[in-house]
Order: C-alpha cells, then structure tokens, then sequence
C-alpha cells in the first residue's frame, strides 16, 4: 500500500504566491491554501490533521505568528513554517523560541529553498510520529503485562498449591529459550503463554485442586481439561500470537504419551515442549496436596530419564545445564494479594 501523500496548508494574502506555491506542490503533496489566518483555521480545524503548515507573517486580520500559534493548540504536531520579510525577523526569532515554528524562510523565497523546507518539515513529522507511536506501544505492552500478571495471579488464587507456579515455569522457560537463541518475538510469545499456561484450571472445581487424596478417574478426566479449556479462553489472540496454541500443548509429550490430543515430536509447538520440561521440574519441586516437595535434584532425574522420549532432547539438555552448570534458581515470588 503506497503511504498517502503529506497534506500541505499555504495560507498567504498574496494570491498570485499561494497560486505559484500550489503549481510547484501539488503533484508532491496534498495541496490546501487559504487566503488569511480565518480561513486557514477553519480548513484546519475538522481535521484529519495536517503535515505541515506554511503561513505569510503579515496578513490582514490575525497574523501569521498568532495563527501559527493556535494551530499549534489544535494540532501540536504539525509542523510550521513561516514565510517573512526581511523587517520582521525579530518576530520571527521570538516564534521559532517560543517554539511555534519550526523553519522561517525569508520572502521572496526562492522555489528550491521552499522544497527543501517543506522535505525537511515532513520528515520532521514522521519523526514526531514514530516517536509518539512508540510512546503509545510502550504504554500498551505495560498494560498487556498488568493484565497478563493479573489473569495469572486469578488462577492461583484458586490453588494455594499452585501459587507462583506459573511465574517460575516462565523464568525457566524464558532462561532455556534464551539458551536456545528464540527470537525476541518467540520470547514474548512464550513468557505470556507460560504465565497463563494454566489458566484452563479456572474450570477446575477448586475441591478437585486442593483435595489431598488420590482423585477419582472422572476427577482426573476433568483437571486434563484444563490445556483445552485454556486454548478455548485465549484462542480469539489470533495466529500472530500462538498462546493459545502453547497452552492447548503443554502436557503433550514428545512420545504421543501426553494429553489431550496425544500429538507427538514435531506435532508438538517448539515453546510448549519447552513449558512441558519447566512444568514438570516446577511442579515435582513445590509441595503437592498429596504429598511434599520431592526437590530439584529428583526433578532433574525425571527429565533425564524422559529426555528424547516423553521429552525433547534439547530441552531438557539445557534445562540441566542450567540448574548444574549455570547456578539457575526459580524466583522467589511474592504473593500479590
Ligand atoms: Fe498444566
């Protein structure tokens, strides 16, 4: 799609100038003129807003600096130029301070001094843009955190035994994907998806999460849901953001031995085989309704034991080396309520 041209206002009493300004413009941008300040506010004012604004200094009626200044009020990132005569340049001087203009060209402006402002005004305001966008996208990503942790604090909250669980399967998670060089998009993608990788136990009765003996086989049945229903909760995020994906996988196992589809080796999203191993070596390192802590080093014997089997090789090679080699300890988290 081809960027839509930069809107351009002249606004000038001269009519024969803004006639000549219009003829050398218009195939570049654009194109708007007014007569006076009046005039140039009321094009002005219903928007879309626009690129950049060229405005005489002497008019009749409110003068260029005067009108440069409210168009600045009604759309402060326009950038402004001011077009003046030699006898007004402390006018001018005092505008560009007082930070209304942007450039002032003297008159008669000679036709490449134009262009060259006007280039130089329209980058100026991609800049502008550029930077206000990711303002905003930064502002964004802070609320998509907030709502992420959130959401991930709600599922514990129903399970005493679960809390901080999903925190520290990211950390794992994130260091180990990190070993093995994801993208930083992947990473952002993982670090969601392993915050909310049990977010399908919403559904679970919190009787069935927290009860210490061994559960029936239809109690069971209805906690394995949980991977599906976690899918079905974050499905709408779309295939930019395979979260849902990861979640739907993460008790899969390499072998076709997992749930709930039994998908096997390449079947199975990168991410979610790397959640699986974090999740196992967590969950056999906190204490369990049914029984306690069975502690790291059993943990790590069980994803030795399934390495290339239930569980991808890569993965569980780096996951030891983490926790053998390079000191990795699961953060300590608080509880947020
Ligand atoms: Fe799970």
């Amino acid at each position: 799609m081809s960027q839509p041209k930069a809107r351009v206002l002249f606004v000038d009493d001269d009519a024969n100038l803004l006639d000549s300004m219009r003829r050398q413009f218009v195939g570049e941008y654009e194109v708007h003129s007014a007569q006076n300040a009046a005039e140039a506010l009321e094009i002005l004012a219903p928007g879309p807003p626009f690129t950049v604004l060229v405005s005489d200094l002497r008019m009749p009626g409110m003068d260029g600096i005067q009108f440069l200044a409210q168009a600045a009020e009604l759309y402060p990132d326009t950038v402004r130029i001011l077009l003046t005569g030699f006898a007004d340049l402390n006018n001018a001087v005092e505008a560009v301070n007082q930070g209304f203009i942007f450039r002032f060209l003297s008159k008669p402006c000679p036709p490449e001094a134009l262009d060259k402002a006007l280039a130089e005004a329209v980058r100026q305001h991609g800049l502008v843009e550029a930077q206000r966008e990711n303002y905003s996208l930064k502002r964004f990503k802070r609320l998509l955190e907030g709502i992420v942790d959130g959401f991930s604090a709600l599922v514990e909250a129903r399970d005493p035994y679960l809390a901080g669980h999903q925190s520290r399967v990211a950390a794992l998670t994130l260091a180990m994907a990190r070993k093995l060089k994801f993208s930083a998009d992947d990473l952002e993608i993982l670090r969601i998806a392993a915050l909310l990788h049990d977010i399908g136990k919403i559904y679970v009765p919190a009787d069935f999460l927290n009860r210490p003996g061994v559960l029936r086989d239809e109690e069971f049945s209805v906690i394995k849901m949980h991977p599906e229903v976690g899918y079905g909760i974050l499905k709408n995020l779309g295939e930019d953001w395979p979260v849902a994906i990861i979640i739907r996988q993460h008790h899969e196992r390499m072998d076709g031995s997992g749930y709930p589809h039994g998908l096997s080796g390449a079947d199975i999203d990168k991410g979610a085989r790397l959640i699986a191993v974090a999740d196992v070596v967590d969950a056999m390192c906190s204490h369990r309704p049914y029984r306690p802590s069975l502690g790291i080093e059993a943990a790590l014997a069980e994803i030795e034991k399934g390495c290339g089997v239930r569980y991808e090789e890569r993965a569980v090679e780096v996951c030891l080396r983490l926790f053998r080699e390079e000191g990795f300890q699961f953060p300590t988290v608080e509880n947020p309520f």
